[in-house]
């Protein structure tokens, strides 16, 4: 595993982190009094929060699903990849392709302390987790270029993370310098969250994550397209989660706030 040969990380438990209050959303136990606190003080404000988790979740899933088939990609670069949630990122890949390589990343200790859990992959497989900020873009390649080779293409999931990075904090140099290492090919996979469908909610979930000392950003249609400068989108574009191929069983999710889409670089 790489990422712990460096020192004992330190989980604080005196302020909520997003990969725990997510955890909270989505049912997990992976969570301190803290983030429970935060999580039930989003759900009251916007009681739906828990569904926009899942729905989330459930959106890694299909696009996952779509860049193997659709793209033919056999490796996974998974940054902001939260605390491990089944079925995980490679079990989706490598259960259509056994031998697909995923690197996943994270900057929090609690997803360093779960990582052995997301390492369990196919014998055919390789599985490898890299502690890192997704502001040292470089740094990723780096560490990832040991299991990943970026001449191939690659699927770079950026899923429910890039809310919690700002556009002067370095969204888009991340963004830039990831893709722009990638090989034709290659998929970008998004989901931010946006307060265009539902202003007067996120506004307050803002609001309430910002009081706790963690950043949220919403983006606009036209501020999330900008991510996708150079790439084509797969259909059907970017939209809300719940309108990007909805499953075929017919659940209804509700409109979710968060946009999604996949992004192909020829
Ligand atoms: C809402 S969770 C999403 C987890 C997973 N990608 C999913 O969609 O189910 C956001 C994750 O991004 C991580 N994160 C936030 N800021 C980060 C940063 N600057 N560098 C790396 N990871 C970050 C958090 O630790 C958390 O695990």
């Amino acid at each position: 595993m790489t990422g712990t040969e460096s020192a004992v990380p330190r989980i604080d438990t005196s302020r909520p982190h997003p990969a725990r209050v997510y955890d909270w959303f989505l049912g997990g136990k992976d969570n301190y009094p803290v983030d429970e606190e935060l999580g039930r003080r989003i759900t009251a404000m916007q009681g739906d929060a828990p569904r926009h988790a899942r729905a989330n979740r459930r959106f890694m899933e299909r696009a996952t699903r779509a860049v193997v088939r659709e793209a033919g990609i056999r490796q996974f670069l998974d940054v902001g990849s939260g605390i491990p949630t089944e079925p995980n990122l490679h079990q989706i890949a490598q259960s259509a392709v056994p031998d697909a390589r995923v690197v996943y990343v994270d900057n929090d200790p609690i997803v360093l302390a779960h990582a052995a859990a997301l390492l369990h992959g196919t014998p055919e497989g390789v599985t490898e987790y890299v502690q890192a900020d997704a502001r040292e873009p470089r740094r990723i390649l780096e560490r990832a270029a040991s299991v990943l080779d970026f001449d191939r293409p690659v699927a770079l999931s950026l899923i429910a993370l890039l809310h919690f990075i700002a556009d002067d904090d370095g969204a888009h140099e991340l963004v830039d310098t990831l893709v722009g290492a990638l090989a034709p090919g290659s998929c970008l996979v998004l989901s931010a969250m946006t307060a265009d469908f539902d202003p007067e909610n996120v506004r307050r979930g803002i609001a309430a994550y910002t009081a706790s000392g963690v950043t949220l950003v919403a983006r606009s249609h036209t501020e999330m397209g900008r991510f996708f400068k150079g790439l084509d989108l797969l259909e059907p574009g970017l939209v809300s989660l719940s309108d990007w191929r909805p499953a075929a069983d017919g659940e209804r999710e509700g409109l979710v706030s968060l946009y999604g889409a996949v992004g192909l670089k020829r």
